[in-house]
C-alpha cells in the first residue's frame, strides 16, 4: 500500500490575515479519506486550533513546517514568513504571488530551486474550461457590496444630523455573515427611515454581476433587503456599446466586479461625477484594477485598506462621494470565506492521493510545469 498523502497546514505570518486554505470540515473529509494531516497552531486563524483536533488533526508548533516530513506538502494562503532567505525543501502550496513578476519573483523562486522544493501556486490551478478551481471572489463582491450599502447608509445619515462628510471607519474582521449583515441593514433601515417620507432603498448597480465576485454582490444586496427592482445588474451585454455610464451616477451605490482582460472606454469619468445631476455617494472598486492603464474607474489611483477604508473623491457636486479599492476583501469575513474556498478545493486535493499524482492529475501536472517554467523564466 502507498504512503497517505501528507497535508501540512502552516500558520500564516501576514499580519490580520484570518483565513485558512484548510478549514475544519475539509480536514474530515481528508481524514476520512485516508490523508494525514498535520496543523500548525494559529491564534489569529479564525477556526480554533481545537475545531482542527476535534475533527482528529495533530497540532503542532506555529512554523515548524521546516521541519516537516520531505514528502508532506505545505499548504497555506499568503506569502511565507518575511525576511527568511533560505532554501526551500517542500511541495509548497499557495498564493506564492511571483509568476506574474511581482517584486522578489526571482529571489522566492531561487529559494525553491536551492532546497529542490516546488510551487504548487493556487491562483494557478485550474479546470478544463480554464477556470480557477477556487477562488475568493465571491466574498469579495459580497463583502465589498456590504461596505458600499452601509457608506451609503452612513453618509446620508450625516447629512440628515447635519455634519459634514468623513471617511468609513476602520474595518475588523466579522466573526459571521450574520453579524456584517445585521449592521449594514440596520444602518441602511436607519437612513433610509431618515430620508422621511419620500425615503427609498438604495439603488445598486453591480457591473460583472455574472461572475464569481458579482454573484455575491448581488447576494449580499438581497439580504441587505435591497428590493429585486433597485438592484441593477450588469455585464457585457449592458456595456457592449462602451462608457462612459450615466446609469451609475444615476445609483446611489456602485460595485465594479468585472474580469479586466483588454482596454475598455472608462465607466465613469470625473466629468459625470460632477455632473449636478449626480447620485451616486458609494463606489466599491471590487476588481481593483487600480494600477492597470486601462482602470476603467480613472478617478483613483490608490488601493483602500482595512485600516483606512475609503477615499473621499473630490468632485464640484457638493453630495460626498466615497470610494473603496481594498484588494483583499474576503479577510472581513474569515470564517464563510474560508469555508467558501477550501470546499472548491476540495476535490482537487482529493487528487493528491496515489503514487504519482503530480504526473497523474491535470490540474497538479500543469501546476507543476507552470513552475518549472517560471524556473527557466527566472534562470
Ligand atoms: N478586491 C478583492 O478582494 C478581490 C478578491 C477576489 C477577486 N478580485 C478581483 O475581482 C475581479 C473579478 O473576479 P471574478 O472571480 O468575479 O471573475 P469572474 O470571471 O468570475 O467574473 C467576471 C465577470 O465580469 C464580466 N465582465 C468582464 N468584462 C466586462 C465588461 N467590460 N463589462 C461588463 N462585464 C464584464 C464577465 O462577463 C464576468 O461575468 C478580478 O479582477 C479579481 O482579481 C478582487
Amino acid at each position: 500500500m502507498s504512503q497517505p498523502t501528507h497535508l501540512w497546514l502552516r500558520e500564516e505570518t501576514k499580519q490580520a490575515e484570518h483565513r485558512a486554505a484548510l478549514s475544519p470540515a475539509v480536514c474530515k473529509t481528508l481524514l476520512d479519506k485516508g490523508f494525514k494531516i498535520t496543523v500548525e497552531k494559529s491564534a489569529q486563524r479564525i477556526f480554533d486550533d481545537e475545531e482542527y483536533s476535534a475533527v482528529g488533526c495533530p497540532l503542532v508548533e506555529g512554523g515548524s513546517w521546516k521541519q516537516a516530513p520531505k514528502d508532506a506538502y505545505i499548504l497555506g494562503l499568503k506569502e511565507l514568513p518575511e525576511g527568511e532567505t533560505g532554501p526551500l525543501e517542500h511541495r509548497h502550496i499557495f498564493f506564492a504571488h511571483c509568476f506574474k513578476g511581482q517584486a522578489g519573483w526571482k529571489e522566492l523562486i531561487g529559494r525553491f530551486e536551492a532546497g529542490k522544493g516546488k510551487i504548487l501556486d493556487l491562483e494557478f490551478l485550474n479546470d478544463e474550461r480554464g477556470r480557477r478551481v477556487a477562488a475568493f471572489g465571491y466574498y469579495a463582491g459580497f463583502t465589498g457590496a456590504a461596505f458600499g450599502l452601509d457608506a451609503w447608509a452612513r453618509q446620508v445619515l450625516r447629512d440628515q444630523e447635519g455634519k459634514g462628510p468623513t471617511q468609513y471607519p476602520a474595518i475588523r474582521p466579522f466573526k459571521n455573515e450574520e453579524a456584517l449583515i445585521a449592521q449594514v441593514k440596520e444602518n441602511v433601515q436607519k437612513a433610509i427611515q431618515a430620508q422621511g417620507g419620500s425615503g427609498t432603498p438604495p439603488r445598486i448597480l453591480v457591473i460583472g454581476a455574472l461572475g464569481r465576485c458579482g454573484s455575491g454582490a448581488v447576494d449580499c444586496a438581497r439580504k441587505v433587503g435591497i428590493p429585486d427592482e433597485q438592484i441593477v445588474r450588469w455585464d457585457m451585454a449592458e456595456t457592449s456599446r462602451g462608457g462612459p455610464f450615466v446609469e451609475i451616477t444615476e445609483s446611489d451605490v456602485f460595485v465594479n466586479c468585472i474580469y479586466l482582460t483588454s482596454s475598455i472606454p472608462p465607466f465613469v469619468t470625473q466629468e459625470l461625477l460632477d455632473a449636478p445631476t449626480r447620485r451616486i455617494r458609494s463606489i466599491v472598486d471590487v476588481s481593483c484594477d487600480t494600477t492597470n492603464p486601462h482602470n476603467p474607474i480613472p478617478i483613483y489611483s490608490v488601493n483602500t485598506t482595512f485600516q483606512s477604508p475609503t477615499l473621499l473623491i473630490p468632485s464640484s457636486n457638493p453630495l460626498s462621494l466615497e470610494l473603496m479599492s481594498i484588494d483583499h476583501l474576503p479577510t472581513a469575513l474569515p470564517r464563510e470565506a474560508s469555508d467558501a474556498f477550501c470546499k472548491d478545493l476540495l476535490p482537487t486535493l482529493l487528487e493528491l492521493s496515489g503514487p504519482s499524482p503530480l504526473q497523474d492529475s491535470r490540474v497538479w501536472k500543469e501546476a507543476l510545469e507552470l513552475y518549472e517554467k517560471k524556473v527557466q523564466e527566472a534562470a
